[in-house]
């Protein structure tokens, strides 16, 4: 189905990716449809392995191989030099293309029977909540796919951290499970994090990645709910006063809140961070089906993967 220009949905050990020959500028457009996603906006290409580095990039640096050798397979995607093989529809038209070589059996299978790359997306409508089971991505995307093999519920839950390469400095754009600290532990020097900080942006950078100034992100990962972000103490208050409204409230944390009256939805508890993330997208979407307005969610600690909840969950919120 890759090779004849399908669109294959697969999963990944971060979320589902909806895959298309990254070669084939008929097929990647037909991903942007699919999505409703501005053709500006660019895929990650999969690889089945790190020896194919420099078939897809050019002017690979050692940063990349030391994180390669590190990471890969796993939720990483490095931004490099475009190399000539990718179609710059993948891309949307930049000189710099984002690879990632995933953590997943069914996937690696897939990659390395169709032996090129395959670009993709997380599997939903864009602006939406990325699917982490095969279920969630048949729920959005049926109409459009060809083919959806199911993994099962992915284990890590949040998408890949990205990290740019083709800066002075390696700059992480999007966080993920693995940490600018894991990675400049690796390299040896220090990994910048992009902050909303004008002085930062010397480039531009996709603003479904970093979002624009604080309090105006740009709404991401949001539910159809109205996602509010409350401290676990302020959780009872809070709702007792938006409910009387006549709006459906539910609550999202990681522990049972005591003193919620009986009309508030409580989903059930995600704990702590890493099963938090590996949770949450369900969790948005359950929301949803239960026809919940507004959704009051008390956040993970924002260490680690925690950092990458807390970062969607904002994204989700500033919808
Ligand atoms: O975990 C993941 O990364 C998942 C799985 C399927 O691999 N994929 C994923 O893709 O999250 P997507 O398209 O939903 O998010 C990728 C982000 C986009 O926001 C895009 O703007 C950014 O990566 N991106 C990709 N290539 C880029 C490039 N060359 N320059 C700047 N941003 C880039
Ligand atoms: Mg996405």
């Amino acid at each position: 189905m890759l090779r004849a220009g399908g669109l294959v949905a697969f999963p990944t050990e971060t979320v589902y990716g909806l895959g298309a020959d990254a070669t084939n500028p008929d097929a990647l457009r037909k991903v942007f449809a699919a999505k409703g996603r501005p053709e500006t906006h660019p895929l990650i290409v999969h690889l089945a392995n790190t020896a194919v580095l420099d078939d897809w990039a050019d002017d690979v640096p050692d940063s990349a191989r030391a994180l390669a050798d590190a990471f890969w397979p796993g939720p990483l995607t490095m931004l490099l030099r475009r190399g000539a093989r990718v179609s710059p529809v993948a891309t949307g038209g930049r000189d710099t293309v984002g690879l990632r070589v995933p953590a997943h059996e069914t996937a690696l299978e897939l990659l390395h029977r169709f032996g090129g790359g395959v670009a993709a997306p997380s599997a939903n409508r864009f602006g939406g909540v990325s699917p982490t089971t095969a279920q969630h991505v048949v729920a959005d995307l049926a109409d459009a796919v060809d083919v959806v093999l199911d993994g099962g519920p992915a284990v890590v839950g949040v998408e890949s951290t990205i990290v740019d390469l083709t800066r002075d400095r390696p700059t992480v754009l999007r966080l993920g499970a693995i940490t600018a600290a894991d990675l400049g532990a690796v390299l040896g020097e220090e990994v910048a994090v992009w902050t909303d900080e004008p002085a930062a942006s010397d480039e531009p950078v996709a603003d479904d990645v970093v979002g624009s100034a604080p309090g105006t992100l740009a709404a991401h990962y949001s539910p159809a709910a109205t996602v509010v972000l409350v401290d676990h103490d302020h959780v009872v208050d809070y709702a007792a006063t938006a409910a009387p409204h006549g709006r459906v409230i539910g609550v999202l944390a990681p522990t049972a809140i005591e003193g919620l009256s009986p009309e508030v939805i409580e989903l059930e508890p995600v704990g702590e961070p890493d099963r938090y993330a590996h949770l949450l997208y369900a969790r948005l979407r359950q929301a949803d089906r239960l026809g919940i307005d507004v959704l009051l969610v008390v956040p993970p600690e924002g260490e680690g993967i925690g950092a990458a909840v807390v970062d969607r969950l904002r994204r989700a919120a500033a919808g």
